[in-house]
């Protein structure tokens, strides 16, 4: 048993809904309080005096100065594990350049392929776990890494086992998804639907015989696989018994539908999600997960998060961190420019990447601060938890705890 504290606010989100709005007198805070720690798991939370004194001997590891702790971020959508730089297709966009000069002139996605396919093991492995400290020093615990650059059988397979490895470097918890629906490949011989084909007969079964990933997502989008395809796809993927993630509505809407009638966990973008498509959503348990990086590394609008939690929906942000459309990777300040735009509340964004973004990866063991939960926690140096999101992310934070434990 170990007491951690004191801190000036704990913010445990505990109270809080898992859909819909949240206004931020429905916050919580304890203050001066402290996290009691049993089995690397939160026992309670409660005042540091009180807790300390119910608990006679016990170990305390005592918080410097005016700090405040929040539970650790989820990070619900991520493309970590990628080769090479686009940096080039980022400067040719904002250059006025569209999507299929940048493609013709070496760029998009496929060249991540490529990069991702010459790059030898040792490099991935280690950007990836650059990448995932860079995350934690955020003070995100959970992070979810998607293949989707190799885009045949060895490929595709070498980035989950990566991504494998890594967990054995790492306390994060990763949470893998297989992504070989990204695109057809240029040197894939045959059509989409055979390619969607070539990935169930030939890469999922070996993902499962391995155990590399759980879930399965696809880019349904005029440019990679098409609605009625994708469908299809989905439904044989759950009967393999894989969850389902869906790259849905980024540019052309649609395919949020088909998301919520194949029960998919979440779809994610949704930028250009029709209003009809808003409700049929918030009446589903299909998360709803914001990218306002992708919005960002793009120059395109905002997901309509205000909307979607008006109506009800599982609003989740995420960083969709990625070579391409989302290069920056820091979701905090992603989601505090999205709550300014779409005039979100503290409680819906810090919701968003927390347990609502845990829910989207079958995690309920966190995104909340009590008893019985994982240990994950955040803190900084601040006497108030809003300056979190008010500085848009340049309050770094402080400590960072998994299982209790501060690393
Ligand atoms: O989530 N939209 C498709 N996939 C990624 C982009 C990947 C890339 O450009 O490399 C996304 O934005
Ligand atoms: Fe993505």
């Amino acid at each position: 048993m170990k007491l951690i504290g004191p801190f000036k606010q704990v913010v445990t989100l505990a109270n809080l809904p898992l859909r819909g709005k949240i206004s931020d007198e429905q916050i919580e805070i304890v203050t001066d309080g402290a996290i009691l720690i049993s089995d690397n798991k939160i026992q309670q939370i409660g005042n540091f005096e009180s807790l300390k004194s119910e608990n006679e001997n016990i170990e305390i590891e005592t918080i410097e100065g005016e700090q405040i702790v929040l539970p650790a971020f989820v990070d619900s959508h991520t493309h970590i594990c990628f080769g090479g730089n686009r940096a080039n297709d980022f400067a040719m966009r904002n250059a006025g350049k569209t999507y299929l000069e940048i493609a013709e002139s070496g760029g998009g996605i496929w060249s991540s392929v490529q990069h991702t396919r010459n790059a030898s093991e040792e490099e991935l492995l280690r950007t990836l776990l650059e990448r995932i400290d860079f995350l934690i020093s955020l003070g995100i615990t959970t992070i979810e890494v998607k293949s989707g650059y190799g885009l045949d059988v060895e490929n595709e397979l070498k980035m989950l086992r990566i991504i494998k490895k890594a967990q054995e470097q790492t306390k994060a918890t990763l949470v893998p998804t297989c992504l070989s629906a990204h695109l057809k490949p240029r040197d894939f011989e045959g059509s989409n639907e055979e390619y969607l084909q070539y990935i169930l007969t030939e890469i999922l079964p070996k993902v499962k015989e391995e155990n590399l990933a759980k879930r399965v997502d696809i880019f349904i989008e005029k440019s990679a696989f098409q609605p009625e395809e994708s469908k299809v796809f989905l439904l044989k993927t759950k009967d393999l018994g894989f969850e389902i993630t869906v790259h849905a509505d980024q540019f052309t809407p649609g395919s949020s539908r088909i998301a919520v009638e194949v029960g998919a966990k979440s779809a994610d973008h949704l930028e250009a999600t029709i209003d009809e498509d808003i409700e049929f959503l918030a009446k589903s348990d299909t998360v709803a997960t914001a990218l306002p990086g992708a919005s960002l590394g793009l120059g395109e609008k905002f997901t309509p998060a205000r909307k979607l939690l008006d109506a009800g929906a599982i609003v989740a942000i995420a960083s969709d961190w990625n070579p391409g459309s989302a290069p920056m990777g820091n979701l905090i300040t992603q989601a505090s420019i999205l709550a300014t735009f779409e005039k979100l509340t503290t409680a819906e964004v810090l919701a968003g990447m927390t347990f609502r973004s845990a829910f989207a990866l079958n995690l309920e063991d966190r995104g909340k601060l009590g008893e019985g939960l994982k240990a994950d926690f955040v803190t900084y140096k601040t006497d108030n938890f809003q300056n979190v999101l008010y500085n848009q992310g340049s309050l770094k934070a402080e400590n960072v705890y998994i299982d209790g434990v501060r690393i």
